[in-house]
Order: structure tokens, then C-alpha cells, then sequence
């Protein structure tokens, strides 16, 4: 079904419109990077912007670990692509932890910084050139929309503390 990319809408901000889900997972992905300048630039915003990486970055990687993932496993065929995912999250989210221990300045932990920011950015990378790619060609337009809903309302439970917190 020949449809190419995704439909561009800039409409009412207040207008709830369907979002696709490779639209939103790349919103999110522009976000992290902004807040990683953020953290590199301002120093005293650390630990504040640490909180907030880790707060977007739990809900993002629930949302495409529980409703993404498993249907570029299933649909896409690309299963070895989301385990590996699914591991670089957690790497990612211990090498954070690690990070938000530590006192927020000094050599030690501008290296930390760099590691998480590059190994998150590499995560990133692989999910727009292959993981993401694969997913819009195995599923239609409008299961792309279904599965940006569900990939909202799963980060949004997050986000908001609605379910139990990572274990
Ligand atoms: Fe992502
Ligand atoms: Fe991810």
C-alpha cells in the first residue's frame, strides 16, 4: 500500500489530533538531546536535568519496551533488534542511576556524563535507522496512529506515577 511517511498536520495545538508512533518515539529522542546540551552546558541545573532525563527516559523505554517492541519482534520480524533494545534501555538507565549518585561536577563525573550521553545517543541512532524504518514498513498508516495512542497513554501512566515504578 504505497503510502510514503508520515502525514504532517500542523494544526491547533489544543486539537487532539492522532499522533503516529514514530512521530512521538522521535519527539522524544529530540527532547532527550536537548536536555543532554542542557546538562553538558549548565551546572548547576544538574541535578534538577537529571531528574527530569530520568523521569522521560523510564517512560519512554516502558512505552516502546511493553507497546512498541513487541510488535517490531512480532510484526517486523526484528526481534533481535528489540531485545537488543530492550537491553540498552536497562544499560542506560543503570549507568543514570550511577550518575545521580554522584556528586554533579568534576572530572569523574563529566566523563559519566559523556559515557550515558553517547551510549543513549547510539540507542537512539539504531531505532531511527533500523528499528523504527522496519516498524513503518511492516504496519499500516493506521495501526502506526493505534500504536502511538497506546505508546502515549503507556508513557503517560509513567510519567504521572500511575503504575508501580520500575523494578
Ligand atoms: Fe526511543
Ligand atoms: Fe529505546
Amino acid at each position: 500500500m504505497g503510502k510514503e511517511g508520515v502525514t504532517h498536520r500542523h494544526g491547533n495545538e489544543e486539537e487532539e489530533r492522532m499522533a503516529d508512533v514514530v512521530e512521538l518515539i522521535t519527539q522524544d529522542h529530540r527532547t532527550l538531546e536537548e536536555l543532554f546540551d542542557e546538562l553538558q552546558k549548565d551546572t548547576e541545573r544538574r541535578p534538577e536535568l537529571l531528574d527530569k532525563v530520568a523521569a522521560l527516559l523510564t517512560a519512554h523505554s516502558r512505552a516502546e519496551e511493553e507497546r512498541v517492541y513487541p510488535v517490531v519482534a512480532k510484526d517486523a520480524g526484528e526481534r533481535d533488534e528489540a531485545e537488543h533494545g530492550t537491553e540498552e534501555h536497562h544499560e542506560a538507565e543503570d549507568m543514570l542511576e550511577r550518575l545521580r549518585a554522584m556528586p554533579p561536577e568534576g572530572r569523574e563525573f563529566e566523563e559519566r556524563l559523556k559515557e550515558f550521553i553517547d551510549a543513549v545517543k547510539h540507542h537512539v541512532e539504531e531505532e531511527e535507522s533500523d528499528i523504527l524504518p522496519a516498524l513503518r514498513e511492516a504496519v499500516s498508516a493506521e495501526r502506526l496512529q493505534e500504536l502511538g495512542a497506546a505508546f502515549a497513554e503507556r508513557r503517560r501512566e509513567e510519567l504521572t506515577g500511575t503504575t508501580a515504578a520500575r523494578r
